[in-house]
This record gives structure tokens, C-alpha cells and sequence, in this order.
């Protein structure tokens, strides 16, 4: 298939914001008496804040009222905005923002999939905002990762078929979303790969439209 667009998860894919969220829950978890770790974070990578919470309760067999789950998630965000105050367009992981430009200006179109709500924000300090043609963020979904709708209003957002597309994630959720929605999907991860992926590339340093072509090749079904 010919790539006619390409949909970026942003957390741990476009900036490294994963390890941020991580420092925000497990404060929150400590605080909760909830023992929390790394290995469960990665488990949770990709999912929606209330999922997250949700996820991290039932682990510590908590049960809380709607009000104070609304209470805890607020807090954690308040934590992690914190986190994030210094965030600036140096804070883009290498590679993303010359292939982003590479691929605007061979006509490939690009939309940012996220869970979080605070996408846009994001987006905006570290300096891309503009660069894409729609932006679907956890403002707009029913839904969390690993339920494709988030690739799916992209796609349709974009005028194109998911098999014209390919989607960048560094989470099983989001690989495990972009595969049942029947999109190209490529894992970015520094350690490993993510099993469920089509490929899987280390980050997308020096990655370009003809490399990202020739990985789709290689692994299109025959
Ligand atoms: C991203 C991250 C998740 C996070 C979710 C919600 O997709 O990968 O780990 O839980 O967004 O983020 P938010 O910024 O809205 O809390
Ligand atoms: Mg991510």
C-alpha cells in the first residue's frame, strides 16, 4: 500500500512524556498506599486518564465515589502539569519534527491520536500544533486505547482508509487499537519491541517517507 497518511500518538512517541505521567501516578499511588511500579505504568501506556485511575484502584482494591475518583485524577494532573511546566520544542524526540515536515511536504497527511486532554497544550509549547491537518485528543473520545476509535475518527477526519495509513505508538494498547482498526502499525520503543506491532524501529531518527515506505512493503500481506 501507498502511505497517504500517517497517525501520531504523541506521549512516548512525539515527546517523552510517558516517563512524566509515570512520576505523577506513582505519587499518587503512594499517597493511596497502593504499591505501584514501572513494569504496571507500561501496562497502563496509552489508556485514558480515568481508565488509568481506575486501573490503579482496582489493583489496591479501593472503591471510591465518582466524585472522588474526578478529586484523584485532578490531583494527578495538577502533579503532572507541574512536571511538565518547562516543556519546550528542545523536549521533541530526534527525528520527529524533520520527518513530520518531510512528510507534509510530499502531500502526506497527519493527524495527532491521543488519549490525553492535554494534547493540545502540549503540542502548543513545544512548538507543532500547526503542523498537523486534524488532532484527535481524549476532548473527543468515547473511548480508550486499545479501542480503535481514536485511529478511526483520525482516518475518517482525513478522508482516508485505515489500510492507507500508518500509526505510530509506543504502547501495546495503541498497537493493540491501530492493528483492529486495520492500520500499519509501527511500535517505537527504545527497549524491545512491542510484540503485536508490523515493525517495530528504536525511535524515528533519521526515519523518512522512502524508509517508512520500505518497512510497510516489507511486511505487506502477500
Ligand atoms: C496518553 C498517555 C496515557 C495517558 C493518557 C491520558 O495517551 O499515553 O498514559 O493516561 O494520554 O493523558 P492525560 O494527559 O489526559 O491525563
Ligand atoms: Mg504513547
Amino acid at each position: 500500500m501507498k502511505i497517504l497518511g500517517c497517525l501520531f500518538d504523541m506521549d512516548g512517541v512525539i515527546v517523552d512524556t510517558a516517563k512524566h505521567h509515570y512520576i505523577a501516578w506513582k505519587s499518587l499511588a503512594d499517597e493511596l498506599a497502593i504499591p505501584f511500579t514501572e513494569v504496571d505504568n507500561n501496562a497502563l501506556k496509552g489508556r485514558s486518564r480515568l481508565d488509568r485511575l481506575e486501573c490503579i484502584l482496582r489493583s489496591g482494591n479501593l472503591e471510591v465515589s465518582s466524585k472522588t475518583k474526578i478529586e484523584l485524577m485532578e490531583k494527578k494532573n495538577q502533579l503532572y502539569l507541574k512536571i511538565i511546566d518547562s516543556l519546550g520544542p528542545g523536549d521533541i524526540r530526534p527525528g520527529v519534527k524533520e520527518l513530520i515536515l518531510e512528510l507534509r511536504q510530499k502531500g502526506v497527511r497527519l493527524c495527532l491520536c491521543s488519549s490525553s486532554k492535554n494534547a493540545s497544550s502540549i503540542l502548543k509549547s513545544i512548538g507543532i500544533l500547526n503542523l498537523f491537518d486534524g488532532i484527535v485528543d481524549g476532548n473527543n473520545l468515547m473511548l480508550s486505547k486499545p479501542d480503535p476509535e481514536v485511529f478511526i475518527k483520525a482516518s475518517k477526519l482525513l478522508g482516508l482508509t485505515p489500510s492507507a495509513c500508518v500509526v505510530f505508538e509506543d504502547a501495546e494498547s495503541g498497537i493493540e487499537a491501530a492493528r483492529s482498526g486495520g492500520f500499519f502499525a509501527l511500535g517505537i520503543s527504545a527497549e524491545g519491541s512491542l510484540k503485536n506491532a508490523h515493525a517495530n524501529v528504536k525511535d524515528l531518527a533519521h526515519m523518512s517517507l522512502d524508509k517508512l515506505q520500505a518497512i510497510v512493503d516489507s511486511h505487506a500481506p502477500n
